[in-house]
């Protein structure tokens, strides 16, 4: 059943049982409208509790629904019927009451809740905006300003914050629902109360609104859902409610069957599978409280600022004295901004640095749960490291590389119990990138990869697991649209064209700038290596500019000139020069066909990868792309696109 009814004397209590979060389904909505109207008829009912099973009230409409045209009843007109009810419904709210959720409990004439409560309306997220009344019911109850904030930024009040804004009437304790049902029948035989969209709307301040649209729109970052949520709300309060309601219905479903909001639920439900993959759910993860780490360098530090923001305790190991002074200032450095940022207290950074020990030499990390080395991309430097590890460590210690592409069998190999050896490969900066690349080898225990998954969930992050292959998912295909980018180039493409095009698709930077800030040398190196091993690599334009000293930003021109202390790329008639013996005639290629051509490369990279079972689904490319590698959130990533469109 996904809806119960229980009745208490003269209260009816309903509740939805729709697990895992009490989505608001078809069925739902079907048994609540039959409800509101058989109550209203019914003299024993004199008032009603609704609530939610389980641990939270309601998390919303069913997102699952929303690849399919909307079916009748409406979540509007439910909510309109019960709000239209002759009796009382009283929303008694514990856990997360969220979009079409909340929307239900603004439809109900008073809401109760726990302390802890959650309210929010995240539909933004999904590049949609509130479809049931939310950005209407919600600015008649708890004013204009404070509404603009949870509708369009994403504000999200618990309980205590919700009774001081009068989103609700009173705070209970648990057990919630005889709390609920005593407050029902407080209520009883007492006038109703104002419904929320009858209650009038304070016209803000005129600023309000210029602020409120400069604010939303730069933090929307070219999103179209934030400021036509905004958008709706005003128009409620400038037009009144019944306005704004067709406004904010029609602006719903126009979003809703868009491209963006598709690519938005796409990763809405990857991110969520990606967390408990079917077959590491029955297994137990082993318990991890101390994490040594090897090497304190860029990643060494991000990966133990990661581990201390969760709360672990780390060990940093360093070769040296100075190195130990270097990684400690980062990660202080590190915290301080957070600190200066407001993101963190005083006592959050003292007790970061509390659980930071830092050593030369492996005895401590005999006590670490595990240990993940961050050393120099080389060979013989991470064995030595994992050789010294195997002789102090304890035998269940689980032992983890960063390595970004040597083959963690040949970095294993000769390690005593290699089944608690495994890749986690993490992206820089690794105390903010989301993503963590879970790399087994054969031999990794399945407990030991379910801690990878673990502690990729303690660490906020997004796990991916990839098989073993040159550069794992992400740097394969990132070398894949590199070459494809260059190739454009060599067939006469302006430089600053392709990154236009691609920065109007939605990434931060295009593949040159991108590739002037990490350095062209790295890339370089690595193709000398394969020549150097007799592999056929003919140069590339990268080659000729590293030759010619240009190696990006940090020698003051790549594919660019950069001034001194300035990182905006300016158009560079030296590294045309250098690059001239490779390239054809200039030709012009527009924005759209040159996005294609890259978007189609990604994702034939992405077809080889899952056929050669490197991933194990498309979606998991698509989680790579998005949070390790800034591709834009709301194109839903490679494989999606060439989903859609069709094309590989
Ligand atoms: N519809 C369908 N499925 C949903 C869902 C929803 N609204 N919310 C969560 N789920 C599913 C997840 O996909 C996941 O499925 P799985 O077990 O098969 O992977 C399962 O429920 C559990 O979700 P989480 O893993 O996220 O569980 P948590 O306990 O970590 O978090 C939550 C629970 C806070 C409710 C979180 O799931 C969440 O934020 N959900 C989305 C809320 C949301 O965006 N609501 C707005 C929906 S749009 C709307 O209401 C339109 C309206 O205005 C008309
Ligand atoms: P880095 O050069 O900044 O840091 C390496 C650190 O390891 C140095 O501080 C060095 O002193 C220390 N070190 C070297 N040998 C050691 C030893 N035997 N014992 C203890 N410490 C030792 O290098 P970076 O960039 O942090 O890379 C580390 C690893 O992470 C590499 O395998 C790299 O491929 C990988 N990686 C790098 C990413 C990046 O963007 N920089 C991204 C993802 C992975």
């Amino acid at each position: 059943m996904t809806v119960n009814v229980e009745i208490d004397g003269e209260i009816a209590i309903v509740t939805i049982e729709n697990p895992p979060v009490n989505a608001v389904s078809g069925a739902v909505r079907e048994r609540l409208l039959a409800l509101a109207v058989a109550f209203d008829d019914d003299p024993n009912v004199r008032a009603v509790v609704l609530t939610g099973a389980g641990k939270l009230f309601v998390a919303g409409a069913d997102i699952a629904e929303f690849d399919r045209p909307p079916e009748p009843p409406f979540l509007p007109d439910v909510i309109a019927r019960i709000e239209a009810s002759a009796k009382p419904w009283i929303a008694a709210i514990r856990g997360a009451a969220l979009g079409g959720g909340l929307e239900l409990a603004l439809g109900c004439r008073f809401r109760v809740a726990t302390a802890s409560a959650r309210f929010a309306l995240p539909e933004i997220n999904l590049g949609i905006i509130p479809g049931a009344g939310g950005t209407q019911r919600l600015p008649r109850v708890v004013g204009v300003t404070e509404a603009i904030r949870i509708v369009a930024e994403n504000h999200s009040p618990d309980g205590v914050e919700a009774l001081r804004l009068g989103l609700v009437y009173t705070l209970v304790d648990e057990p919630l629902v005889p709390a609920a049902v005593a407050f029902a029948r407080s209520v009883v035989g007492q006038a109703l109360p104002p419904s929320s969209i009858q209650r009038a709307a304070s016209m803000p301040p005129p600023d309000v609104w210029a602020e409120a649209e400069a604010r939303v729109t730069a933090g929307a970052r070219g999103a179209a859902a934030p400021p036509q949520a905004l958008q709706a709300l005003k128009h409620g309060i400038e037009h009144g409610a019944e306005a704004g309601l067709a406004l904010e219905r029609s602006t719903f479903l126009a979003l809703r069957a868009t491209e963006e909001a598709a690519a938005l639920r796409h990763l809405f439900f990857a991110e969520r599978a990606a967390l408990r993959p079917a077959d590491m759910r029955a297994l137990n993860p082993l318990p991890i409280e101390t994490v040594g780490v090897v090497g304190g360098g860029t990643m060494g530090s991000g990966i133990a600022a990661a581990l201390l923001n969760a709360g672990l305790s780390v060990v940093l190991i360093e070769q040296d004295e100075a190195a130990v002074l270097r990684a400690r200032s980062t990660l202080a450095s590190l915290f301080e901004s957070s600190r200066r940022r407001g993101l963190i207290s005083d006592d959050d950074a003292a007790g970061w640095m509390a659980r930071l020990e830092t050593a030369i030499g492996y005895g401590a990390a005999g006590r670490c749960d595990m240990v993940i080395e961050a050393v120099f991309e080389d060979l013989a430097v991470k064995r030595s490291v994992f050789a010294e590890l195997g002789r102090v460590c304890r035998p269940d210690t689980i032992l983890a590389t960063n390595t970004s592409y040597i083959d963690p069998r040949l970095i294993a190999d000769g390690l005593p119990g290699q089944e608690r050896f495994l890749g986690l490969h993490f992206f820089s900066p690794a105390q903010v990138m989301k993503l963590l690349e879970i790399v087994p080898t054969p031999e990794t225990a399945p407990d030991v990869l379910a801690t990878g998954y673990d502690l990729a969930c303690r660490l906020g992050k997004i796990p991916v697991r990839s098989g073993i292959c040159d550069g794992f998912i992400g740097n394969r295909i990132l070398r894949r649209y590199r070459a494809e980018a260059e190739t454009l180039v060599r067939g006469g493409v302006g430089i600053a064209a392709v990154d236009a095009a691609m920065r109007a698709f939605g990434f931060a930077m295009g593949p040159f700038e991108m590739q002037d800030m990490a350095g062209l040398d790295i890339a370089f190196l690595y193709r000398e290596a394969a020549r150097s091993r007799g592999e056929p690599l003919p140069d590339m334009p990268g080659d000729l500019l590293v030759r010619a000293g240009r190696k990006g930003q940090k020698t003051g021109g790549g594919w660019y000139d950069y001034a001194a202390g300035d990182r905006r790329p300016r158009p560079s008639a030296d590294a045309e020069r250098v690059i001239a013996p490779l390239v054809g005639a200039k030709t012009e290629m527009a924005g759209e066909a040159i996005v294609s051509r890259l978007m189609a490369s990604m994702a034939e990279e992405g077809h080889a990868i899952l056929a050669e079972g490197i991933a194990l689904g498309a979606a998991d490319i698509d989680l790579v792309e998005v949070h390790g590698y800034g591709f834009p959130r709301k194109c839903g990533g490679p494989m999606f696109q060439a989903g859609r469109t069709g094309k590989t």
